[in-house]
């Protein structure tokens, strides 16, 4: 029997066009770094564009503010490929040909559409090579086409494609075709690097459209396809400011609707601005206008009441949140009560159980297991132990104006209200401060330690003031 061997599988890059400076957004910052849904547009598309082929494979074509976007997404390892002058989507992809030619097949997608999914992008590919096409783009029927390019099919019913045309040179009656080119595309590599000389500038914007690609490659008797996108919000690109409110405010919904699915309650989700990183788990409420933003990792069975704003930070079992906490980078062990109105800096470690109440303010401290911490202080670069209380008004005094010290609580002390803690400073095991007291010196464990002045009394001394 003849032996059979499969042909290869198909190289295939994927070129993401990010070069652009997004003249409409009117900002001074690369429009591929705006956000929504907590996150660069630009690292979104490489996200997606990461589930469907190795960071190896993939092409971030950057350009306008090239240094800043390539710091802002150098971790996802990508590949990055300079287009020094923008010329056009066209000349990106002229930019990208070096590297491309190594490859059978190219997906490009836009890096301002954020909401496109890697199911819709393997869709893509797979219709491209089923179909052995030089072109396959990906287009969707919107009920406002205004400001896209549109597509010229070459009849109702097949799926072939004559051309594209842009808003800027579409004759009256193009402009009533509602299918828009979404801007992402599949390209065998050979027939578009054969053909792509074959642009050129001769439009309303002096720029290479990549789309004229479609023309060129049917004038060349090459296949060029179009499938149409399940759902069209995933194309929806951000040209404007408006547009990214609107992006931002689908991924928030569709967070929410995925925590909710996941047994969190969101109260007036619409209010509510949480992250596509943020963890929550089950039997979790969040109250109207909560802020949760960056890696944050919260719990199950907690309640995180209105207007608290909490980033890059992790949340215990049973913890709550009372209203108008601001909670950064730290850490908030099971059954914890925080607020209302604490101010949980970087590196603040609270201990299971413990209690941070009103007007605190915390930065780089540890508040061990059932400690107390509940009205008007400031504790900053501590060591607190465990069922710990500090009275109200305390403060750590951790700055010498240089540097800064450590302050030592240990386990079962009781800092008395109004006391200063002058760091470095400890105070020893089951120790007393005496309430308004300056502590400067160590407090030997179970001692009573007083610094303060001794109280005087002048009897009569106000009767005598008012002349009585
Ligand atoms: C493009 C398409 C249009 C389509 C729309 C979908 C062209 C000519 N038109 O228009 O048919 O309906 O997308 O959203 O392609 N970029 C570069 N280098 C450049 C120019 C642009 O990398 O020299 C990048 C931009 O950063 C952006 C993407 O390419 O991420 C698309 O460019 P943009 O100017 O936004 O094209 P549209 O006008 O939206
Ligand atoms: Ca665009």
């Amino acid at each position: 029997m003849a032996k059979t061997t499969a042909p290869p599988a198909p190289r295939i890059a994927v070129a993401i066009m990010a070069a652009g400076k997004g003249t409409r957004l009117k900002s001074k910052h690369p429009k591929v770094l705006h956000e929504v849904g907590g996150r660069p547009l630009l690292a979104h598309v490489i996200a997606a564009a990461l589930k469907v082929a190795a960071p190896a494979d993939v092409y971030a074509i950057i350009g306008h503010e090239a240094d800043q976007v390539r710091a802002a997404v150098a971790q996802t390892g990508v590949n990055f490929i300079l287009q020094e002058e923008q010329r056009g989507t066209g000349h990106a992809l002229m930019t990208a040909r070096e590297p491309l030619t190594a490859y059978d097949h190219v997906i490009v997608l836009s890096g301002d559409a954020p909401l496109i999914t890697p199911e819709t992008i393997a869709r893509l590919r797979d219709f491209h090579l089923a179909r052995k096409a030089a072109m396959t783009l990906l287009s969707a029927d919107l009920a406002d086409p205004t400001g896209y390019g549109r597509v010229l099919r070459r009849s109702k019913r097949g799926d072939e494609v004559r051309g594209i045309v842009e808003q800027k040179s579409a004759t009256a009656a193009q402009k009533k075709i509602r299918e828009i080119n979404s801007g992402f595309y599949v390209f065998a590599v050979k027939p578009l690097y054969a053909n792509i000389g074959h642009l050129s500038t001769d439009n309303a914007q002096h720029e290479y459209y990549l789309t004229d690609m479609a023309g060129v490659l049917t004038g060349k008797k090459a296949k060029v396809v179009a499938i149409r996108t399940a759902d069209p919000a995933e194309v929806l690109g951000s040209n404007t400011r408006a547009e990214l409110a609107d992006l931002d405010q689908r991924l928030r919904r569709t967070k929410c609707r995925q925590l909710m699915a996941d047994g969190v309650t969101i109260f007036y989700p619409e209010t509510c601005v949480i992250d596509s990183d943020v963890e929550i788990s089950a039997d979790t409420v969040i109250e109207p206008f909560v802020q949760l933003l960056g890696k944050t990792r919260i719990g199950g069975d907690c309640r995180i009441r209105s207007y608290s704003v909490i980033r890059n930070s992790t949340v215990g079992d049973g913890v709550a949140i009372r209203p108008g906490c601001v909670i950064d980078d730290s850490e908030i062990q099971a059954s914890a009560v925080i607020g209302p109105y604490s101010h949980l800096r970087p590196g603040t470690r609270i201990g299971e159980g413990a209690h941070v109440g009103n007007f605190v303010e915390t930065k780089k401290i540890r508040l061990g297991k059932g400690s107390k911490a509940n009205h008007l202080t400031y504790l900053g670069d501590a060591e607190i132990g465990e069922g710990v209380n500090i009275g109200a008004g305390t403060i750590t005094c951790n700055y010498d104006g240089v540097h800064k010290h450590t302050t030592i609580i240990e386990d079962g002390a009781f800092v008395g209200s109004d006391s200063t803690l002058v760091a470095p400073v400890r105070v020893g095991k089951g120790a007393y401060v005496a309430a308004a007291s300056c502590v400067t010196e160590d407090v030997p464990a179970d001692a009573l330690a007083l610094g303060r002045a001794r109280q005087i009394t002048k009897e009569g001394w106000a009767k005598k003031k008012r002349g009585e």
